[in-house]
């Protein structure tokens, strides 16, 4: 089997934060074209996932589950074959207990049935996720099982564990073949539930790497506060807050799943979801993990350091304090040889733009919960 699918962290669309249970087979069909029209493949985004509510509340004579009628009156398998037309893949969500957080079937005791019939309709990524466990299994025996269904399927189905950071689910999670793992709770489209989410990663930054990435949840980008979803939806973000959002998770190579309607996206929130030199840091085939320097001055001001595989390293100057900060950081720390004499080169990922080379040290003046990201590389 190959296994390169899972390379680096996937990118795609999900339809959990703003379209909840509203949506259907129109939904899914403009949202793929506009994946393709507006230039999210070309970037990357290639998964469209469907979230929870897709199906019947029973199981069919056979057990097998029923995709709603009422959301898919031509069925699901002729949505799936016209999102593959597109040359998109396609992403389905399922839950290791016996019900879905929404109250759908389950897969407890279907993994096998389930997996195959997901491998049989086309489906090329499963969110798996947490609710209505029977008391008496582990988490990790549970995600174990729907691993072990998928590999036993004649299809390669990325499978993004959804255990929203419980049970140390870092120490255990890459024993159950599981692609990526989230590592917290739901995300909501405002910055304390960003900030939350950042904080909780920064306590695990070498976890998440090629093969079974850490995955910080869909993004909110772009939402602004538009959302069928009473869970996720909030009063949205700032230009600043989301471009550090963005940042954030493609410094720590999280998925990067858009959450808000690209239908209808406006254009500073496409610009930040194309931004190729933040993707770029996001999908470099080492994903190596960040290291973390605080800047002397506040300590809710800090920098994440990745190093990439061309060399040249990835820094992100991040403020989380609610005053403008100024942040001098020396290439010594950053673990440049630039304090030996050399110069570092500076391209600023944000703007497109070369600054130039620079020595010893850069500092910046960062407003609230703004950010810096450059990509530097010492001169031989
Ligand atoms: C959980 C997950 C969410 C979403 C919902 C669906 O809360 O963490 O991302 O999938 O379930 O019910």
């Amino acid at each position: 089997m190959d296994n390169t699918f899972a390379a680096a962290p996937p990118m795609g669309w999900n339809s959990w934060n703003t379209f909840f249970d509203k949506y259907d087979e129109d939904t899914i069909i403009q949202v793929a074209d506009a994946m393709v029209d507006g230039g999210f493949l070309d970037c990357g985004y290639r998964y469209l996932i469907i979230d929870d509510c897709w199906m019947e509340k029973t199981r069919n004579a056979n057990g097998d589950l029923v995709p709603s009628r009422e959301k898919f009156p031509h069925g699901i398998e002729q949505v799936i074959d016209y999102v593959h037309s597109k040359g998109l893949k396609f992403g389905i969500y399922e839950c290791c207990g016996v019900r879905t957080c929404a109250g759908y079937p389950g897969s407890f005791e279907h993994e096998l049935q389930d997996a195959r019939l997901f491998a049989k309709w086309g489906v090329d990524y499963l969110k798996y996720d947490n609710c209505f466990k029977p008391a008496a299994q582990t988490s990790d025996m549970l995600y174990r099982r729907m691993g072990y269904a998928l590999r036993n399927t004649d299809r390669d189905i990325f499978y993004a564990a959804c255990q929203w950071g419980k049970d140390n689910v870092e120490k255990w999670i890459r024993s159950t073949g599981a692609n990526s793992y989230r590592m917290a709770i739901d995300i909501r489209d405002n910055w304390n539930s960003v900030r939350y989410t950042v904080s909780k990663r920064l306590e695990h930054l070498e976890d998440g790497s090629r093969g079974c990435f850490s995955d910080m949840d869909m993004l909110v980008v772009g939402m602004k506060g538009s959302s069928y979803n009473p869970e996720t939806g909030a009063e949205g973000c700032s230009d600043a807050e989301y471009r550090s959002h963005f940042a954030l998770w493609s410094l720590l190579a999280s998925p990067l799943i858009i959450g808000c309607d690209i239908r209808n996206i406006d254009e500073r929130s496409k610009a930040l979801l194309q931004n190729r030199h933040l993707i770029a840091i996001n999908q470099d085939p080492e994903s190596r993990a960040c290291f973390k320097l605080t800047c002397d001055e506040s300590p809710s001001t800090f920098a994440l350091v990745r190093p990439l595989s061309d060399g040249s390293c990835a820094v992100g100057v991040f403020n989380f304090g609610d005053e403008a900060m100024k942040c001098v950081f020396a290439f010594w720390d950053i673990g440049l040889s630039a304090a030996a004499g050399h110069g570092v080169s500076m391209f600023n990922c944000l703007t497109g733009e070369d600054e130039g080379i620079r020595a010893e040290c850069f500092g910046t003046k960062l407003d609230p919960h703004d950010c810096v990201v450059y990509r530097l590389k010492p001169l031989m």
